[in-house]
């Protein structure tokens, strides 16, 4: 199959740059899974953007954004990165609406948008589709999309390895030729040709053991670009969100998994210990309200501190049905685990939740191998630097693609013909029979995601993070076997990327010496300007 553009994911991303391309050349939209399955479609909280003055509310502006944003982000955001992207906040918001998203009216001024506020936020800048806000956007992308007679969508089509020229042996250029796709009704594996081609895949939560993301967030899009030499930044700082559903009645991975948005501290959840007492205050002013990295070890602290398996998330002191009318998924959810959270404080831990480092990329998604792109969670723009600004996520995914999709027709003109490639060989399968022992597969997976539970999550040391190295050196020899000796499933494919990508996790954390952000070790607990600069990895 060959296309114009081929796209690698469906979340805002990967979608956002389908409807702007189609306008230019023929889409291919690639996804594992199903077309709903993304990071963005369990996003809760919302799309931070300040509109433009007529409609701005309570003085906020984007130089206001564009502080908190590098306030967040502990000295490694690129400035210029986020001062384009937040600049782009009102063409953002006029993009989703055009294309169908809805997002909530003020009770009080219906020709308002209503705004949110979330940790590290000085003004309340939060669009949102009550507590569901990513579904809203992607599921009208999606029928958008589906209208679109230049975007063909498939689902159950896992992109295993880009193919490259530098792959194919050629030394005077690399560029980007194509993928392999698996397609995992029929186990085949096709050839999709392009010369424009965007990761648009996300992010890795699932190497955790304990993560607010998808089954289907295993780095795939950053594993992929690394295999092919694309170069990678800021691995080692993987946001935690505070608050995670703890249900003590679950056992295993699903008891800590359900997310409960920063947006309900916004409205004026407080974090308590089992004695009632709001100990975030010990730790920053902001108390509950402090940017993640600092309430996630907050909590942290407080657990180990007095042995509980988790805190409290307070919300009983707003008026009854509040709950019920702004945040109805959360409460219907948790009623759901038999807990009327209008009544009784909210058990949570905090969990894994989004990448801020990936595929290095600048502003208009560019990454270092010719034709490709990469854009949303898997990308590293220097928007988010040491630590993501709460629903800063959906504001990038949007303005990137839009930006990417002008880079590309501009650096790739579709009227010119790119020189013709080597011929792409067919791909060959290892041996013909699936894996005769999936449990194998199953038991490392388990290991990879405890392992970086234990020794890589919010407090690290070099002690921990030399023991994870040990083991993932371990752990890739066994996939690799298994990846060459089988005929691929997307089972052994996740498995491959989820080892490599937290590879790349272990060894950009044990580069930083020094804590910053969401990057937090004991060995060496404060900032240190010789680090002031993004972990680059790149391959030889
Ligand atoms: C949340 O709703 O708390 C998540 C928002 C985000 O991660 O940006």
């Amino acid at each position: 199959m060959t296309s114009d553009f081929l796209v690698i994911g469906t979340g805002i991303a990967g979608l956002s740059f389908a409807l702007k391309a189609a306008k230019h050349g023929s889409v291919t939209v690639i996804t594992k899974g199903q077309l709903i399955e993304s990071n963005t479609a369990w996003a809760q909280g919302g799309i931070s953007a300040v509109l433009e003055p007529s409609l701005r509310e309570d003085g906020d502006t984007f130089e206001k954004h564009i502080a908190d944003t590098l306030d967040a982000g502990a000295g490694l955001c690129k400035e210029d990165v986020v001062r384009t992207i937040v600049e782009e906040g009102t063409e953002t918001i006029h993009d989703l609406v055009n294309h169908g998203v809805h997002f909530d009216h003020d009770d009080q001024e219906p020709s308002q948008f209503a705004l949110g506020k979330e940790g590290g936020h000085t003004k309340r800048r939060v669009l949102h589709s009550k507590d569901t806000t990513g579904y809203a956007i992607v599921s009208a992308l999606i029928e958008q999309a589906k209208e679109d007679p230049n975007i063909t969508l498939l689902e159950e089509h896992f992109a295993i390895d880009l193919i490259t020229t530098g792959k194919l042996g050629v030394v005077t250029e690399d560029r980007v030729l194509g993928a392999y796709v698996l397609d995992e009704a029929s186990g085949d594996v096709h050839i999709f040709r392009s010369d424009r081609i965007v990761l648009a895949t996300g992010g890795c939560g699932k190497v955790y053991l304990y993560t607010t993301n998808p089954d289907s967030a295993t780095g795939d899009g950053v594993a992929m670009a690394w295999r092919a030499g694309a170069t990678i930044s800021n691995m080692e700082f993987v946001q935690f969100h505070p608050t995670c559903f703890y249900n003590p009645a679950a056992t295993g991975a699903k008891a800590r998994s359900f997310l409960v948005s920063e947006a309900v501290r916004g409205e004026g959840a407080k974090l308590i210990n089992d004695k009632g007492e709001d100990f975030t205050l010990e730790h920053d002013p902001r108390g509950s309200l402090a940017p993640r990295d600092i309430v996630a070890r907050a909590i942290d602290h407080e657990i180990k501190k007095t042995g509980a398996n988790c805190v409290y998330l307070d919300v009983t002191h707003k008026p009854k049905g509040f709950m019920q009318e702004r945040f109805p998924h959360i409460y219907n959810t948790l009623k759901g685990f038999g807990l009327d959270c209008e009544k009784d404080p909210i058990p949570v831990v905090p969990a894994a939740h989004y990448q801020c480092g990936g595929v290095v990329t600048d502003v208009n998604g560019r990454t270092t191998i010719r034709g490709l792109y990469a854009i949303g969670e898997v990308a590293c723009t220097g928007l988010h630097g040491a630590n993501r600004l709460a629903s800063n996520s959906l504001l990038e995914g949007n303005a990137v693609a839009r930006r990417a999709v002008d880079a590309m027709i501009k650096s790739y003109p579709l009227e010119k013909e790119a020189p013709q490639p080597p011929s792409i060989p067919k791909w060959e399968h290892g041996d013909t029979t699936p894996p005769h022992e999936q449990v194998l597969i199953s038991h490392n997976w388990d290991e990879i995601r405890r392992l970086m539970w234990n020794y890589v999550s919010i407090v690290r040391t070099d002690n921990r993070l030399q023991r994870a190295s040990r083991r993932l050196r371990n752990l890739r020899k066994e996939v690799r076997e298994f990846y060459w000796g089988h005929r691929v499933n997307s089972d052994i494919l996740e498995l491959r990327n989820l080892v490599t990508v937290s590879a790349l996790v272990v060894d950009c954390a044990i580069r930083r010496k020094e804590s910053r952000g969401i990057h937090y070790t004991l060995d060496y607990p404060e900032r240190d300007d010789h680090y002031l600069h993004d972990t680059e990895l790149r391959r030889f």
